[in-house]
Parts: C-alpha cells; sequence; structure tokens
C-alpha cells in the first residue's frame, strides 16, 4: 500500500510503497477513507519534534475496518474514527477518568524521540522498519492498529469532516467543554487559527461564550475566523492585548486559548487572560521553549495556566457524541475544511500548512 513517508527531519516528504503486517490478535486493518494534516505531522518533519524514522505522516483520520484479527470486536466494513491516544482503563490514570494521560500511550516519548518498539510497524519497500505517528501513521491508504485505536461511528458522515473529529475537533471541543468548561457569556480569545483553534472557536461559540476574539498573524485568517464564528478578528500584534481589554471592559477576556504551539503565544495568552481568569494551552510546543513569567504577576493575577492534552476527552464516548452531532448538522465542521487532495499532492500541502495557509487540508481515498 502507499504512505506518505518523511525520511528524516527537514528531508522531502515522498509517497512510497510500504508493506503493514497482517492484523495480529487485537489489531484491526482499517482503510483509510479520509485524514487531515495537523501541525503535529509537520512538527514531526520539520525538527520541532524528534520522532524515530522513516515515519509514515498522519494521524487524523476516517475509514472502514478491512480486516479484522483475531479476538476483536468490530466487523468488516465498519466505519471509524482513528483515536491516537486508545486508553488502557487500568493505569492510575485511566481509572481516575483521565483516559487523555494513559500511561500506556506512548505519544509524549514518541514526541520526544523515544520511540517505543511497539510503535514500529511495518517495513519500507526495501525492508526497514517503519514507524507511525501517534501509533497511527494515518497517512496513508491502510493502517494497522489495536482496536481501541478505532472508534466506531455512524456510518454516511462526510469523511473528510468526520476525519477531523479525532484530533483537531475532539482536541478544540474538548479544551473548551472539558479543560476550561466555558459558559455561556464568558469571554474568550483564541490565539492560532489553524485546525484545531477554528475548532476551539466553533465549540466556544456553541457553548454561548461572547465576545469570542479570534487572533492570528495571517490576516487571511479573519475570513475563516468570522465563518467559524468568531465575534471579533485582531492581528496578533503590538496593540493585541490594548484590543481585547477595549473588549472587555479593559479587564482582558476570561478564557485564553493558545492554539500555536509557542512560548511567545503562551505569553500572549497569559496577558490576553484577566485577573482571575484561565489560560488554556493547547498547542504543542517544542521542548527547548521555555516560558518566561514574573513570580509577581503569577501571584496577582490570579490566572491559572492548565493544558488541554486531546481535549482531556474520553475519545470513546465523546468521537461518538460528535459524530451524532455532524451527521444530524447541528455541527457543521464545513468551515474547517479548506480542501480535499490526492495523497500525492500531500507534500504540497505540507508546505501550505508551513505558510498559514487554510484551515485543514484533508488527504481523501
Ligand atoms: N500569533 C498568532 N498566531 C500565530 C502565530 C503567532 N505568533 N504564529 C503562528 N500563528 C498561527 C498561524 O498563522 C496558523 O493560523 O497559528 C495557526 C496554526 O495553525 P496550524 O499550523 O494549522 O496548526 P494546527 O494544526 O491548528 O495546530 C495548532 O495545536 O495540536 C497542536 O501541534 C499542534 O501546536 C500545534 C497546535
Ligand atoms: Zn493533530
Amino acid at each position: 500500500m502507499r504512505a506518505l513517508v518523511a525520511r528524516g527531519p527537514g528531508a522531502p516528504l515522498r509517497v512510497e510503497e510500504v508493506r503493514l503486517p497482517a492484523p495480529g490478535p487485537g489489531q484491526l486493518r482499517i482503510r483509510i477513507r479520509a485524514a487531515g494534516i495537523c501541525h503535529s505531522d509537520l512538527s514531526m518533519v520539520n525538527g520541532t519534534l524528534a520522532p524515530a524514522y522513516p515515519l509514515v505522516l498522519g494521524h487524523e483520520a476516517a475509514g472502514v475496518v478491512a480486516e479484522a484479527g483475531p479476538g476483536t470486536r468490530l466487523p468488516v466494513g465498519a466505519p471509524v474514527v482513528l483515536n491516537w491516544a486508545p486508553a488502557c482503563r487500568d493505569c492510575w490514570f485511566c481509572r481516575h477518568d483521565e483516559p487523555w494521560l494513559c500511561a500506556a500511550n506512548t505519544a509524549p516519548a514518541v514526541a520526544r524521540g523515544e520511540t517505543a518498539p511497539a510503535v514500529a510497524r511495518g517495513e519500507t519497500a526495501d525492508g526497514v522498519p517503519l514507524h507511525v505517528t501517534l501509533g497511527l501513521g494515518a497517512l496513508a491508504e491502510e493502517v494497522v492498529v489495536p482496536e481501541q485505536a478505532a472508534v466506531a461511528v455512524p456510518a454516511g458522515l462526510p469523511p473528510a469532516q468526520a476525519a477531523l473529529l479525532g484530533c483537531a475537533v475532539l482536541t478544540g471541543t474538548g479544551a473548551v467543554r472539558n479543560t476550561a468548561r466555558v459558559r455561556a457569556g464568558e469571554s474568550v480569545a483564541v490565539i492560532g487559527l489553524g485546525g484545531v483553534g477554528l475548532a476551539v472557536l466553533i465549540a466556544a461559540r456553541a457553548a454561548g461564550a461572547a465576545p469570542v476574539v479570534a487572533v492570528d498573524v495571517a490576516e487571511a485568517k479573519r475570513e475563516l475566523a468570522l465563518a467559524a464564528g468568531a465575534t471579533d478578528f485582531l492581528l496578533a500584534d503590538d496593540r493585541l492585548t490594548k484590543e481585547v481589554r477595549a473588549r472587555t471592559e479593559g479587564r482582558g477576556v476570561d478564557h485564553a486559548f493558545e492554539c500555536v504551539g509557542r512560548s511567545a503565544t503562551i505569553g500572549s495568552a497569559w496577558r490576553l487572560a484577566r485577573r482571575g481568569g484561565a489560560v488554556t494551552v493547547v498547542g504543542m510546543g517544542g521542548k527547548d521553549d521555555l516560558v518566561s513569567l514574573a513570580a509577581l504577576d503569577i501571584f496577582h493575577s490570579a490566572r491559572t495556566l492548565r493544558s488541554s492534552v486531546y481535549g482531556s476527552s474520553d475519545p470513546d464516548r465523546e468521537v461518538p457524541e460528535l459524530a451524532r452531532s455532524l451527521g444530524a448538522g447541528t455541527l457543521d465542521l464545513r468551515p474547517l475544511v479548506s480542501g480535499t487532495l490526492a495523497l500525492d499532492d500531500a507534500p504540497a500541502a505540507f508546505d501550505r500548512l508551513a505558510r498559514g495557509e487554510g484551515a485543514r487540508w484533508v488527504v481523501t481515498f
């Protein structure tokens, strides 16, 4: 089968013919219908993260069960959305209702470059063992994954939008609902309007937040932000803090969401939040990018700083919920899909993502 493979940091991305193993006990082979390109994929190839190579990119996808290994329950033909943080349901975190922090999840170790052997799966045409992004490697015609990494969803969903449920939408929605618990009438600022930030916007509006101020360095994001439900769009420049304060009676927002993954924007989010407000870090930054905050300011501002890993969600419960809303038309993810493209065009879409163009580019098969 064909997959988008990174051979090393900075190396040109290529679609390669690769071999996957047959699904073993508890595993499924999934035929991918659609897979989104997320900034975390870009971070795996531009040197921000240091994963092991050769690496099949992609971790946000919808597909259909093509072959079921021994001991699995999902039937062939079942539509699924992939989950990059399958919970073991047995570790301390899972038993304490924090499945997104499951100790068995190898994603944090992979990001640090400590690839767990279980994440190596398949091989290149010339016989080199392949690694798969976040245990999935979904920018590919097929994946072989543990059954827990496949969440059953209703049939008939639009594949490109369904794919986004597995990362950007679950992350953004969960950050609003689970991590920050935004209430109707609260004010929100969102910094960084890629797939993740736009999903935060959509969820914040759905929660009844107002104003919802969208912030980006790219003027081109204005239209996308307003389409996704922002009440205001502001450029990330020197006047940002003042402009946000002007919209919140001088206080700053109840909730600031950082959806870029950089220390500088975490600093901005911190300054946009009111005294006693909450800063939710949704972006995944680099390990050497340090945030600096004054101890006095931490004390007097009385703000909360929290990160939202995978939207502090339980994908097994929340992906089907979101899928039902998508099917019913109460969740409209069309503003998130900038375009669909063939796998061969994925390298060019990575370049567009790096330039900050569009919301989500989605490969369809
Ligand atoms: N201030 C404001 N916006 C910025 C800045 C900045 N200094 N720098 C970049 N941006 C904007 C870009 O213009 C772009 O619109 O942030 C957005 C990032 O969007 P994407 O690259 O599409 O990223 P996305 O896939 O949404 O992921 C965002 O979440 O999951 C993590 O690893 C992911 O850290 C990444 C973050
Ligand atoms: Zn992602």
